[in-house]
């Protein structure tokens, strides 16, 4: 079995790839809220005495959209994407469950292209919060970091930039990835062809073409350590 927090769009992905041999099963924020240590440990619990127990925990659950919800309310930030990461990691650890961690691309910034060793340095609450995650997965033994340039699909902006370069990649095609790399450790960038975030979604939806005088960075990963794992696999 494979346990996944959250119960939003990646999590919905990841239970559409469930199958009668490795059940994926999804723990909303009603069935588990990550901010509550006892809740967490209780729920895992009940899940490692099951017949079928988790051998891999996809930690998906955050506070993301709009991303700006962290500059508002900062301690919710801290609440659950960090201190509710290390709430789930722990009790991973405890029961030797693999815990595998869904970064993001906005922990860079910067034009270079960015490799997993690349320096680090998010720009807003959101990226911060994210990085505490990654400080706490750090620290469990056999841990993943995926840091993924998600798009949402359908897109959620009235308009997309065409000024703005991202190496997107869909929820659909992050969630088979995941599944796929679920067996490594350390720290993987996972994301597309890196190109204008107009011509990633236009290639989706019909979008209206937009400017965004440069208020949202652009952030260009390199995904060749993805590709090489895909290819071992
Ligand atoms: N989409 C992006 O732009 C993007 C880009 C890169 C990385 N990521 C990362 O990818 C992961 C998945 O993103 P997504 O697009 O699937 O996000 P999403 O659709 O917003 O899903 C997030 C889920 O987390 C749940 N959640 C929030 N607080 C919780 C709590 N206290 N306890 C338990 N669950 C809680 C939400 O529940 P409620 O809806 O009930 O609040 C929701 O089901 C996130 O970790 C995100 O940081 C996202």
């Amino acid at each position: 079995m494979i346990l996944v927090s959250g119960n939003g769009k990646l999590a919905k992905e990841l239970v559409e790839l469930s199958t009668t041999e490795t059940p994926i099963v999804s723990l909303s924020k009603k069935d588990m809220d990550i901010t509550n240590e006892y809740i967490v440990s209780d729920v895992i619990k009940k899940y490692v005495v099951s017949p079928n127990p988790p051998k891999y925990f996809i930690h998906t659950a955050a506070l993301t959209k709009p991303m700006k919800i962290n500059d508002i309310n900062p301690i919710d930030s801290l609440s659950v994407n960090i201190i509710g990461v290390g709430n789930v990691a722990r009790i991973c650890q405890k029961y030797g469950i693999k815990f595998i961690y869904i970064s993001t691309d906005f922990v860079y910034n910067g034009d270079e292209s960015f490799n997993e060793n690349s320096s680090l340095l998010p720009t807003n609450n959101y990226g911060w919060s994210k990085l505490g995650g990654e400080c706490v997965t750090r620290l469990i033994d056999n841990s993943l970091i995926l840091r993924c340039a998600l798009c949402d699909i359908p897109f959620r902006h009235r308009v997309a930039f065409d000024d703005v370069y991202r190496s997107s990649i869909t929820h659909k095609a992050t969630a088979s990835i995941i599944l796929k790399l679920k067996d490594e450790v350390g720290v993987i960038n996972v994301g597309g062809e890196t190109t204008s975030v107009y011509d990633f979604v236009s290639k989706h939806q019909e979008i209206e073409k937009g400017l965004s005088n440069k208020s949202v960075p652009s952030i260009n990963m390199n995904i060749n350590k993805m590709w090489e794992r895909l290819r071992d696999e």
